[in-house]
């Protein structure tokens, strides 16, 4: 997979991309991750990219000649566009998994008070990385990046991400380490007890209670096996 991303600000990736699993899939060859700086499309001796709104109002906008020309640029038949903005559509798990399958993803870095919303007609979508506003798109690009480069394959191990969050609909079970007993807590008894059934189903049951706990939401949408609807209600009797 390609990747490229569109910014004013470059050099904000240097040690992200060096890192962890992504640095690793870098090395593997799995991505290779390449950047278009916005200003350098911008004409003149001042580069300017930004100008004040029409129709008055604070801040500034991103001008639309530089940033298509910059995406004209790299732009292929296989380039799918991803413009981060505070007004996009929420970005999920789906979505990382959906990028994830894309020859080349390009995302576009909002910055400023906005882009000219012309800009918008030139990408394939917009997303958001929650209900905030941050100063520029480039942590939510880092944020998709992330997301999407640990699902591909050999990134990390493929147990790994099925059993992670979100993966089933559901949030992910609470995980232990050595030593079995710290400042006075125990590591539950059926994770030392080697019985493979009683863990996955202790499993399921304390996810399932998470879920409830934290994320009603995510429990409303998903149909429920009889199982779960049995370890659901174990939950509810605990309380
Ligand atoms: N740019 C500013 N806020 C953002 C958000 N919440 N998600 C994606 N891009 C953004």
């Amino acid at each position: 997979m390609r990747i490229t991303v569109l910014t004013l600000f470059p050099e904000m990736y240097e040690n992200f991309l060096q890192t962890s699993v992504f640095g690793r899939a870098i090395s593997r060859g799995l991505v290779s991750v390449d950047f278009v700086q916005i200003r350098d499309f911008a004409p003149g001796n001042y580069k300017h990219v930004d100008d004040t709104p029409y129709g008055g109002g604070a801040g500034m906008v991103m001008k639309c000649q530089p940033v298509i020309d910059a995406l004209n640029s790299i732009r292929t038949d296989a380039s799918h566009v991803v413009l981060t903005s505070a007004n996009g559509i929420p970005y999920t798990q789906k979505k990382a998994r959906e990028l994830s399958q894309k020859e080349h993803l390009v995302i576009l870095c909002g910055h400023y008070e906005g882009m000219d919303a012309r800009i918008e007609t030139f990408t394939d979508e917009q997303v958001s990385i929650g209900d905030y506003v941050l100063s520029g798109g480039e942590l939510a690009s880092m944020v998709i990046m992330d997301s999407v480069v640990r699902l591909l394959k050999g990134a990390i191990r493929d147990e790994s991400i099925s059993e992670e969050s979100y993966e089933n609909g559901l949030l992910e079970y609470p995980q232990y380490t050595h030593p079995a007993e710290y400042a006075g807590m125990q590591v539950p008894e059926v994770l030392l007890s080697g019985n493979h059934a009683k863990i996955r189903e202790y499993r399921l049951r304390e996810s399932l209670r998470l879920t409830k706990e934290r994320r009603p939401d995510l429990l409303e949408k998903r149909v429920l096996s009889d199982e779960e609807i049995r370890l659901l209600k174990e939950t509810e009797e605990d309380d």
